[in-house]
């Protein structure tokens, strides 16, 4: 059984879905029964069981799915209790991208371990497409010395509100601010520095600024570098905006602002557009000390279809007892192979 909590959401149906074509038996979890019957109808999952529950943690103690996959969000808070009521035994994978969520969960790793239990956090396109590549290049080869990511998303929009979920992600990175790696200790930077416009190997151009991602740190765990620095297509490259963007972090970092900008940007009306190109990239460029450098990418199409292809690819991974004991990102618990099976392909 792999359970989705949050299955009414825009990624926790699509997951369902993906979990049942690759042979898993989702489990659809959340608040509400009737919202979770209407979502499994509409994903053609209609025998699917569902779980109404508002104890989410106590639930998942006493019935022991094999695997929860966490897409409720605001990682930072329901991670750890969610990860932890997973143990002994039950997998927990999750879809965190930033700097305060993905340590905490990291830090079950001696606990995950001694239970016979994988947690992976970073299971979407931010972290494991990017990871995936640093992984690939850095294959069988000693530390190097520098890592730059980027994590290039191409998404199409059904419209819609914003939801809660990725509003706690926005506001959450803006209040970190800038970081990247020096001498193997992470410090801080200015946030949506080292800004870049890429040639993509299918011709088009994408733009991307450094920020406060998951990516950061995944990218050094997954090289050893001591200097990493990791910039995405979602922070601005614009001078303008750049500029004002330390200002509103530090604005937000007032708990009553920080609230109310969630809540503002939760009800966002988003307008549906298709995606704005044909591929999402992850990209890595590694140098080693002597100077050598490789550079890689990981070409996918929409990249909200490969967060739900990996989430899903690692969950039914860890149902069939794969995957290393402890708790990992994607590509360290898999190997960066899984970022193939969730739809990506390498181009060297
Ligand atoms: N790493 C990546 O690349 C990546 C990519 C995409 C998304 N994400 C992250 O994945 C998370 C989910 O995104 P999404 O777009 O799927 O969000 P979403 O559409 O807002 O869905 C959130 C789901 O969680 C449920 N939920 C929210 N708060 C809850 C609570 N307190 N108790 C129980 N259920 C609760 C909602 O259920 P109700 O129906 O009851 O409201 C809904 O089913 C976000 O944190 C987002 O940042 C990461």
């Amino acid at each position: 059984m792999i359970w989705i909590l949050g299955a009414t959401g825009r990624t926790g149906r699509e997951i369902a879905r993906q979990v049942a074509a690759r042979g898993g038996t989702p489990v659809l979890v959340g608040r509400s029964a009737e919202r979770l019957r209407k979502a499994a109808a509409d994903l053609g999952l209609g025998d699917a069981e569902v779980v109404a529950t508002a104890d989410l943690a106590a639930a998942i103690a006493e019935r022991r799915p094999a695997v929860v996959v966490n897409t409720i969000g605001g990682y930072a808070e329901t991670a750890v209790p969610f990860a932890r009521a997973c143990l002994p035994g039950g997998h927990y994978v999750d879809l965190a991208n930033d700097l305060v969520a993905m340590p905490r969960l990291l830090a079950l790793d001696d606990e995950a371990r001694a239970a016979g239990t994988t947690l992976v956090t970073g299971a979407g396109f931010g972290v494991l497409a990017t990871e995936a590549v640093v992984a690939h290049l850095c294959a069988d080869r000693s530390v190097p010395r520098e890592v730059r990511v980027d994590a290039l998303p191409s998404v199409a929009s059904e419209g819609g509100q914003l939801g809660e979920a990725l509003a706690r992600s926005i506001v959450s990175g803006l209040t970190t601010g800038g970081r990247r790696f020096e001498d193997g200790r992470m410090v801080p930077a200015r946030i949506a520095a080292d800004p870049r416009t890429h040639a993509l190997p299918d011709g088009q151009t994408a733009t991307s600024a450094s920020g406060p991602t998951g990516e950061l740190l995944a990218a050094q765990l997954a090289s050893g570098a001591p200097y990493v620095v990791a910039t995405s297509g979602l922070l601005p490259a614009s001078p303008i905006v750049r500029a004002v963007l330390p200002v509103l972090g530090a604005a937000l970092r007032v708990p009553p602002l920080g609230r109310f900008a969630v809540r503002r940007l939760a009800a966002t009306e988003l307008k549906p557009y298709p995606r704005p190109r044909e591929h999402s990239w992850g990209h890595a460029v590694v140098t080693w000390p002597d100077g050598t450098t490789r550079e890689a990418w990981l070409r996918t199409g929409d990249a909200m279809d490969f967060t739900t292809g990996a989430a899903a690819e690692v969950a039914v991974r860890l149902a069939r007892g794969e995957g290393r004991r402890g708790a990992f990102t994607p590509a360290c618990a898999l190997g960066p192979e899984v970022a193939e099976a969730a739809g990506g392909t390498f181009v060297d």
